[in-house]
C-alpha cells in the first residue's frame, strides 16, 4: 500500500517536472566544465510527508526516487564522484522505527539498484563508520561493494553512519598512530596528508555542495573537503529533487568565479 500511494503521489507530480525546460537548461550546461565532485545533503523527507498528512516514512520512500533520478543524472553527465548524505551520526536519536525504515530502505536500494548501477559502471562507495550499521546493511554494502568493484563510473560516495568531526577524529587518531610507528613524521604533515587519511582519499574535494529544503547548515558534512566548495542551495524538498533542479545548479555553479582565496582575474596588478 506504502509503494502505491508514494507512486500515485509521484505520478501527480511529475507532471510538473515535465513542464520544465530540460532542452534549455542543457544546453547551457558546459560538459567540459561539469563539476568534478557534486556532495548533497538529502534533506526535508520529513517535511515532504507531513506537508501532505502522510507518516514521515513516504518522504523516505519517495527520496530514494530522486536519489535514483540523481545517480542516472551525474553518471550521464560523466561527473566523478556524488556524495549524498543518507544517514548522519546523529540520526541515531530519531525514534528507533524511523532508523528501522531508513536502514530498510537502504537495503531494498541496494538489492534492487544493483543490476542498474552495475549498467551505468557505478562503483558503490560506503563512507562512516560502516562497523557500526546493522549486520543486514554490512551485508547488502558488502554485496554492492563487491559487485561493483571494477566499475569505472561515477563513484557514488554512500554517506552512511557519517560524521564529518568523527571522520576528521579517525584520520588524528591513524595519524599519530603512523606518527608514533616512525612511518610518517610530524614535519610532514601538511593539509594533503590530511586528505589522505579521510574516507574521501584520493578523490578531489567537491566542487558542489547541493542542499535542498530551504536550511541553511553544514550539518557535520565533509567539513575538512568543503572548504572551497560552492554551495547551491534550493527551497525544494529532496523528494521533489530532479535532474532539472540539478541542472540548475550547475548552470550556476558554472557562472561563479572560483578563487580559492585568490583575486579576481581582472584584479590582478602583477
Ligand atoms: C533528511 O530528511 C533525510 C534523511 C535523514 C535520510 C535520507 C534518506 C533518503 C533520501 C532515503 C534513503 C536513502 C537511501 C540511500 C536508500 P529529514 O527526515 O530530516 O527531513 P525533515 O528535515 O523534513 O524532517
Amino acid at each position: 500500500m506504502y509503494n502505491r500511494i508514494a507512486r500515485l503521489w509521484r505520478q501527480k507530480e511529475s507532471k510538473d517536472l515535465d513542464g520544465a525546460d530540460l532542452e534549455k537548461l542543457l544546453a547551457k550546461i558546459d560538459r567540459n566544465r561539469v563539476p568534478r565532485h557534486i556532495a548533497i545533503i538529502m534533506d526535508g523527507n520529513g517535511r515532504w510527508a507531513n506537508s501532505r498528512g502522510l507518516p514521515r516514512f513516504f518522504g523516505h520512500k519517495a527520496g530514494v526516487e530522486s536519489l535514483r533520478d540523481i545517480v542516472r543524472a551525474c553518471s550521464e553527465f560523466k561527473i566523478q564522484v556524488l556524495t549524498v548524505y543518507a544517514f548522519s551520526t546523529e540520526n541515531w536519536k530519531r525514534p528507533q522505527e524511523e532508523v528501522n525504515v531508513l536502514m530498510d530502505l537502504l537495503v531494498e536500494y541496494l538489492y534492487k539498484e544493483i543490476d542498474e548501477l552495475c549498467r551505468e559502471g557505478v562503483k558503490l562507495n560506503p563512507i562512516g563508520k560502516l562497523d557500526e550499521l546493522p549486520a543486514g546493511v554490512i551485508k547488502a554494502l558488502q554485496m554492492a561493494v563487491e559487485r561493483s568493484r571494477t566499475n569505472e563510473g561515477l563513484i557514488l560516495n554512500l554517506a552512511l553512519n557519517y560524521g564529518g568531526r568523527t571522520e576528521i577524529v579517525e584520520a588524528v587518531r591513524n595519524i599519530a598512530s603512523n606518527v608514533k610507528k616512525g612511518i610518517l613524521s610530524i614535519d610532514q604533515i601538511d593539509g594533503n596528508t590530511i586528505s589522505g587519511y579521510l574516507y574521501t582519499s584520493g578523490q578531489p574535494d567537491p566542487d558542489l555542495l547541493i542542499r535542498p529544503s530551504g536550511d541553511f547548515r553544514i550539518s557535520n558534512f565533509l567539513l575538512w573537503q568543503l572548504a572551497y566548495t560552492e554551495f547551491w542551495l534550493t527551497p525544494v524538498l529532496w523528494p521533489d529533487f530532479r535532474r532539472v533542479h540539478l541542472m540548475r545548479a550547475i548552470v550556476d555553479f558554472q557562472s561563479r568565479e572560483r578563487r580559492f582565496g585568490g583575486l579576481k582575474k581582472n584584479n590582478r596588478t602583477t
